[in-house]
């Protein structure tokens, strides 16, 4: 074993000050998680209820097996939109009858669960999770369909929900879906596009068209209960496969179907896992609030891992960039690790030739973002830094080993793509609250800004206004500052989560077992053309 040895001075001052700003920023993260969990508010939700109906998260702690772990995704979805945060959608992962599913649940209490823009991007990205890990789906259905004002935004685009769950199927990944109220339009291809369809007496509405529609266009006169209810489709049209009398019966029989999927993971679980030589707790106290100031990601990494163990690869080449081999809850990974914030050319070819290695021991990689990105300036340049940043970008590109990524700090400029952004398919891509994302820093962008707009006025021979140019740069950086935070960038879905450091292990570990549902193949070859 190679046990990482520890520096942090957790009776220290820096330690305390880490401590503190990482605590304050977790108490705002939590005030935002509240407003996903209140969904619709009290109103609605105790007209819910009182409608005998169980919440959202209601219906997957029944769900799921008892005590076992629930990891959402994406509770912030919608924030700083103008829809309420969560987007009316709970997605996540939870194991039912000892099956990791990927299981959704409408919240009827915000906007009779209907969906809006960020309802679609959060659905997309849950079946995306699926089909990549082979996950089951269960689509906990209740749900006024279209968000109507938004529609623009959703129909067209909305259709790839419909034909996600029968690719879904296709390839052989089951699909189940419990219809709980409201299912209509076309919320009815849920239970329509789904291999198993449970429907609940007098509560499911499954139709093209309700009553009043079905009276415009046929004149027909008709009720919710011949048109869509469970019994009709239970008896009749044959879309309800099974029958449920209440809510809690309908997911008793959603279990027992998953029980007899026959789904079965492509990897064993590993045999028990050692936990960290170090305490968790003292994530807290490793990133500086100012992410000016670097810090030895090995701190992180030796209070994350299997036993503190980590076998570093060329630990004295590209010395920015930590690249080695642990264990994380008994599965092997192979971590790279941002140290001093830039990339150079050396680090670059390093992290090129470790992802080769890991794709040909068919490793998972783990990506720990805090970077400013790639080094600029004339020598770098002359050293060929583009040819080298392409190197490392093509092998994360091309790579087929699944990857995760969590931005603890910085993630700027193409330093984020180089280290798995979330255009890279990360299978899971998280954020800490100290994260911050951009195309590069709001200082320097506000300087460059101010820079091109002086440039600009003096080719037109105009004078150039410096005190309007102070206003501008602080407004600029104001904005850029706000858009690069963990939230903002949460809550348009560019992440999987905001998640408190010291559940970084649980969490990789939750992700890297519903990975290895799917078989964990790497890439022998087909990586792009290497510029050397
Ligand atoms: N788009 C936008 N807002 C919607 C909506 C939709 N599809 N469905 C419901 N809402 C809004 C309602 O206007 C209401 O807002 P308000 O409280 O500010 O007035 C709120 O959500 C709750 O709806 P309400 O009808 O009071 O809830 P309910 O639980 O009694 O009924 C539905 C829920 C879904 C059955 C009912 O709202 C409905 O039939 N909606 C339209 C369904 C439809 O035809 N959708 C088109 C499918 S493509």
């Amino acid at each position: 074993m190679t046990v990482l040895a520890s520096a942090l001075d957790t009776g220290g001052p820096d330690y305390a000050a880490h401590r503190a700003a990482m605590l304050d920023k977790l108490a705002a993260l939590d005030a935002e998680h509240a407003k996903a969990l209140a969904g619709g508010g009290e109103k609605y939700t105790a007209r819910h209820k009182k409608r005998g109906k169980l919440l959202a998260r209601e219906r997957i702690e029944l769900l799921v097996d008892p005590d076992s772990p629930f990891l959402e995704l994406s509770p912030l979805a919608a924030w700083g939109s103008d829809y309420t945060v969560g987007a009316s959608l709970v997605t996540g992962i939870g194991v039912v009858e000892g099956v990791e599913c990927l299981i959704t649940a409408n919240d009827p209490t915000v906007r009779g669960g209907a969906s809006n823009p960020w309802t679609l991007k959060k659905a997309l990205r849950a079946n995306e999770i699926a089909y990549a890990n082979r996950l089951p789906v269960i689509s906990l259905v209740e749900s006024g369909g279209a968000d109507l004002p938004s529609q623009k935004e959703i129909f067209i685009p909305g259709g790839a929900l419909f034909r996600d769950l029968t690719r879904l199927s296709a390839a052989g990944i089951p699909t189940v879906a419990v219809v709980f109220g409201n299912s209509t339009a076309g919320g009815a291809y849920v239970p329509g596009m789904s291999d198993h369809a449970v429907m609940i007496r007098e509560r499911s509405k499954v139709f093209l068209g309700g009553p009043p529609l079905v009276k415009m266009a046929t004149g027909e006169e008709s009720d919710d209960e011949s048109l869509g209810g469970a019994e009709m489709h239970a008896r009749t049209s044959g879309l309800a496969d099974h029958y449920a009398v209440d809510e809690a019966d309908a997911i008793r029989q959603a279990r027992r179907i998953v029980a007899r999927l026959n789904h079965r993971k492509a990897h064993p679980d590993p045999a028990f896992a050692e936990p960290p030589e170090y305490d968790p707790e003292e994530l807290l106290g490793i990133v500086p609030g100012d992410l000016k100031t670097p810090f030895d990601p090995r701190e992180v990494i030796a209070r994350i891992v299997d036993g503190s163990d980590f076998d570093e690869f060329k630990p004295l080449y590209g010395t920015s960039l930590t690249t080695g081999w642990a264990r994380l809850h008994g599965y092997p990974v192979g971590i790279l690790a941002n140290a001093q914030g830039v990339l150079f050319s050396a680090e670059s070819q390093k992290a090129a030739q470790f992802i080769q290695l890991a794709n040909q021991r068919d490793i998972p990689l783990v990506f720990l973002h805090n970077t400013t990105g790639y080094m600029v300036g004339r020598e770098y340049e002359q050293g060929g830094i583009i040819k080298h940043g392409a190197m490392m970008i093509n092998a994360v590109s091309n790579s087929k080993v699944p990857h995760l990524s969590v931005l603890m700090g910085a993630s700027y400029g193409a330093g984020h793509y180089g280290m798995c952004g979330r255009a890279y398919d990360p299978r899971f891509l998280f954020a800490w609250p100290s994260a911050k994302s951009a195309v590069m820093g709001p200082q320097q962008l506000a300087g460059v800004l101010s820079i091109v707009a002086r440039a600009s006025a003096a080719a037109k021979g105009q004078p150039y206004d410096d005190e309007a140019d102070a206003g501008l740069r602080a407004l600029v950086e104001a904005q850029i500052e706000s858009e690069s935070l963990p939230m903002f960038l949460s809550g348009r879905l560019y992440d999987d989560g905001v998640i408190d450091p010291r559940d970084t292990r649980t969490v990789l570990g939750l992700c890297l077992s519903a990975i290895h549902t799917a078989p964990v193949e790497g890439a022998r070859g087909g990586f792009g053309v290497f510029r050397m």
